[in-house]
């Protein structure tokens, strides 16, 4: 049987070829992709904290914060996972050195704080602009995205106190280190 070109059925289409149910507004894409980069950015922050506590003795510390660095390299992998099923190309840009020049281990703990605090802001932020634009699939990905934020903060935030209420003192940081050891890093729990 003869098959007419014209007979196809027509699919609208991304940048790789891949079929798409729903074109994104450009400006929510830019906003994915600004996403994507800052959670790999996220990453190599917390790899240099891994380094800077791991060469202070701190296993618990680096321990935790390599958990947390590959944690950020798999929320860049999910964004990446939904830009495709959405028939678009997660682009990696390049990032920034993260600066490692920490004083104190509070110093790190407050950056691991406002780390968690910025991408928060960003997928609020992003959340809005789906909104805005009824792009309901982004919605729905992006509020359980924020649900967890809002742990990772609750969390970073326990370990900025307890690392300030240590305020420097050897044996109360290697207390904390050792509860990092045993995987302990979760606040009081009322309920
Ligand atoms: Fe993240």
């Amino acid at each position: 049987m003869q098959t007419d070109p014209s007979q196809h059925v027509q699919l609208q289409v991304g940048p790789s070829g891949r079929a798409m149910a729903e074109s994104m507004d450009p400006a929510l894409l830019e906003g994915f992709q600004a996403h994507f980069n800052m959670e790999r950015q996220a990453h190599a922050t917390y790899f240099g904290a891994a380094i800077w506590m791991g060469e202070r003795e701190l296993r618990g510390f680096s321990n935790h914060f390599m958990d947390e660095a590959k944690g950020e390299q798999e929320h860049a992998a999910k964004v990446a996972d939904y830009l495709i099923a959405r028939a678009q190309s997660p682009e990696l840009q390049a990032l920034e050195a993260p600066d490692q020049s920490w004083g104190s281990i509070i110093d790190v703990m407050s950056t691991a704080f406002l780390t968690e605090r910025d991408v928060t802001t960003s997928l609020q932020q992003l959340l809005m602009a789906a909104e805005q634009v009824c792009d309901t699939r982004s919605t729905v990905f992006l509020e359980a995205m924020v649900e967890a934020q809002i742990k990772a903060e609750h969390e970073a935030a326990h370990l900025l106190g307890r690392t300030k209420f240590a305020d420097g003192q050897a044996a109360a940081v290697l207390v904390i280190d050792n509860e990092l050891i045993e995987g302990v890093a979760h606040p009081a729990q009322l309920q």
